[in-house]
């Protein structure tokens, strides 16, 4: 299995701090963002990654990753992103490195307290389709900013909904995303949202519809660092205080 890291977007949501530099370069606790989610795909078993950037400052992350070998990664291939065209668009940039093979996903600024090995094992196992990730969150306001799953009487998700005003569930849909190679199809076929973007959601509900999208429950901690500016310090005082990407 490959892993595509999508660190590219404007990061609007963190300005001013995101005008002097990537989002996903911002320090959380005593490291870049972005060394989380290399780390966590590296102990997930994924040392084949692809890191999707875009913006005036992606030259940093060569500076920081080179090459890759001290975080344990084989083979680091980098792509740029001309303009913030969403996360699916971001997506279909690894087309060519990820050719035949599965792909885990995973946005740069999720941060995780336990790794999702479990998960990269059961979408082995499963063979085709998707796979996602989801936490359990408290605050039903915080889902809004997220897509979020509708469930049938089985547990099965009907259908996925970006930023809902009133969200059918109590969980979120996290940024970390397993796909077979059949998702640079979909991304071929879909068109700009309202927002102007290639919807990662519209991807996942293709696969719904296919009836092929499973799932798993993250234990522990979840974070989006890019969300807001409370979020970003949430996510810092949690990792100085229990550290992540736990096995
Ligand atoms: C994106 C996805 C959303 C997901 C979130 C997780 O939102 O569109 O479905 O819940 O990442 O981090 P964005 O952060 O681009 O608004």
């Amino acid at each position: 299995m490959k892993g595509v890291i999508l660190a590219g977007g404007s990061g609007t949501r963190l300005h001013p701090l995101t005008r002097i530099t990537n989002k996903h370069l911002l320090p959380i606790y005593d490291r870049p963002m972005i060394s989380y989610a290399i780390e966590s795909l590296v102990i997930s078993g994924i040392t084949e990654i692809m890191l999707v950037t875009g913006g005036t400052h992606a030259g940093e992350f060569l500076r920081l990753l080179g090459n890759g070998d001290e975080y344990g990664i084989d083979r680091l291939l980098y792509a740029y992103q001309e303009r913030a065209g969403g996360i699916a668009e971001a997506l279909g940039l690894a087309m060519r490195f990820v050719g035949e093979d599965d792909v885990l996903v995973m946005l740069a600024d999720n941060i995780v307290e336990q790794t999702f090995l479990p998960t990269v094992e059961r979408f082995a196992e499963q063979g085709k389709g998707a796979r996602i990730l989801l936490s359990e969150q408290e605050n039903p306001e915080h889902l809004r900013h997220l897509g979020v799953p509708e469930f049938d009487a089985d547990g099965k998700i009907v259908r996925i909904i970006e930023k809902p005003e009133h969200p059918p569930s109590p969980y979120a849909v996290t940024g970390i995303y397993c796909y077979d190679a059949s998702v640079f199809e979909i991304i071929g076929g879909l068109v700009p949202s309202g927002r102007g973007e290639l919807e990662i959601t519209d991807v996942n509900n293709w696969y719904v519809d296919q009836g092929s999208m499973a799932y798993d429950v993250l234990e522990g901690f979840w974070g989006d660092a890019g969300e807001s500016i409370q979020a970003y310090y949430e996510v810092n005082d949690f990792v100085r205080r229990n550290g992540v990407n736990k096995t």
